[in-house]
């Protein structure tokens, strides 16, 4: 049965009352932004760990996640970490990035991927992103290249590839390497190969909105055996493999659990069935709006497929007098629960530029993501686009 959030803060007002008394905007979401799903193996997998006592990082699990998340994703090893920041840090620390040192990022992404870069000491180099997939614009590549350039993280946002042979032709002559930050792309493909395995390192995220979970979680993956060994030495406080509590480095405990893999094994079971919902709801999301002038639809290029991780529209400048704060908050009272897109890093006081990045900055005030949970029901996209066409002033759609 589907379940609303509505319906669980409802339950918790009912049976805690005298206790709860708050009454706020969250209580009326009803159509979630995300949520996953977990209704196959999951719990007899959590249920196996708990009665045979394996619930920290040591465990069965832990290992068939990796080797099968890898083995989907095409590449050879995979580290599991607890979080996708982690798995972002991780790479760059296993790759000896650090004070001094720059590297390359969308000025559009999720905030994890410069935190990541900041937590190494080196400095992110913001790039702007094109206009049709809102991703790293590979023509402005040179001009942010310096002789301290260690890397790039192309993100794969929204779970559109990024064009990755241009981007590979100059990290291959200026000699950088590649960390893709696919952490919203699983499934993704570029040219037929799927994202994540193109770059010498590949970070994914298992957050729970992601297309599939762990709860909290992330995986490094690489073919590069030196780089998985550091990965694994420093997810584990940088302790020597074959010298149990000997450190001669300093580490992190950035393990995942065995009870997170657990949920993540029997995620992967369902992954295909995941990336073609989230297919089906975005087509369905075209189908509904195609006619409405004034947005712009994600796209997808001749060369991609996209997880669609996030159905992500643009409002048209100047063709609805709304702003996409109100049109946020009126659907926030239709219990219809929506989310701007990301901010541009460099206007945000942790990054912040005094430089302009106007493709970012146009897409990030226009754009909005809407509810993209695989449970969705046709009925319920309708509902939403029809919400958004009331509010925006334009006729409902009608079969
Ligand atoms: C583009 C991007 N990078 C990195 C991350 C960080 O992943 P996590 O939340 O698992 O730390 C996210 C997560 O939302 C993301 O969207």
């Amino acid at each position: 049965m589907y379940r609303t959030r509505h319906d669980i803060y409802g339950l918790i007002q009912i049976t805690h009352n005298l206790k709860f008394s708050i009454i706020g905007e969250t209580i009326k979401t009803k159509i979630p932004i995300a949520e996953p799903l977990l209704k196959g193996n999951e719990l007899k997998y959590l249920t196996d760990c708990i009665n045979t006592g394996w619930v920290s990082s040591a465990g069965k699990y832990v290992k068939k996640f990796e080797e099968g998340f890898s083995a989907y994703i095409g590449c050879k090893n995979g580290v599991a970490v607890h979080t996708g920041t982690a798995a972002l840090h991780l790479a760059l620390a296993a790759l000896g990035i650090g004070k001094g040192d720059e590297v390359i990022i969308p000025c559009l992404t999720f905030a994890a991927t410069a935190n990541a870069v900041l937590y190494t000491g080196a400095r992110p180099i913001f790039v702007d992103v094109d206009t049709d997939t809102w991703n790293i614009d590979p023509n402005l590549l040179e001009k942010a290249l310096s002789a301290k350039t260690k890397a790039i993280i192309p993100v794969h946002l929204y779970g559109h590839p990024c064009d990755m042979d241009p981007i590979v032709e100059f990290a291959q002559k200026h000699g950088i390497v590649i960390v893709e930050d696919a952490a919203e792309a699983h499934g993704a493909e570029y040219k037929g190969q799927k994202v994540g395995g193109i770059g010498t390192i590949g970070c994914f995220s298992f957050f729970g909105n992601k297309i599939i979970t762990t709860g909290e979680g992330g995986m490094v993956l690489s073919n590069d055996n030196v780089i998985v060994q550091r990965v694994e030495k420093l997810r584990d406080h940088g302790m020597k493999k074959d010298k149990k509590y000997w450190h001669d480095e300093v580490g992190f405990n950035y393990r995942m659990t065995n009870l997170q893999a657990a949920i993540g094994l029997a995620q992967l079971e369902k992954i295909d069935y995941f990336l073609e919902r989230k297919r089906k709801i975005a087509s369905t999301y075209i189908h509904f709006f195609r006619d409405v002038e004034g947005l712009i639809l994600p796209v997808e290029k001749k060369w991609a497929k996209s997880s669609f991780w996030m159905f992500t529209i643009l409002i048209k400048k100047n063709h609805y007098s709304i702003s996409r704060g109100h049109l946020l908050s009126l659907l926030k009272k239709k219990g219809i629960d929506a989310r701007p897109i990301f901010y541009p890093l460099h206007l945000m006081p942790p990054y912040k530029q005094n430089k302009t990045f106007m493709n970012t900055e146009n897409i990030s005030a226009a754009g909005l993501s809407l509810p993209s949970s695989v449970t969705l029901k046709e009925k319920q996209i309708l509902y939403i686009c029809n919400t958004v066409r009331e509010i925006l002033g334009v006729q409902k759609f009608t079969a």
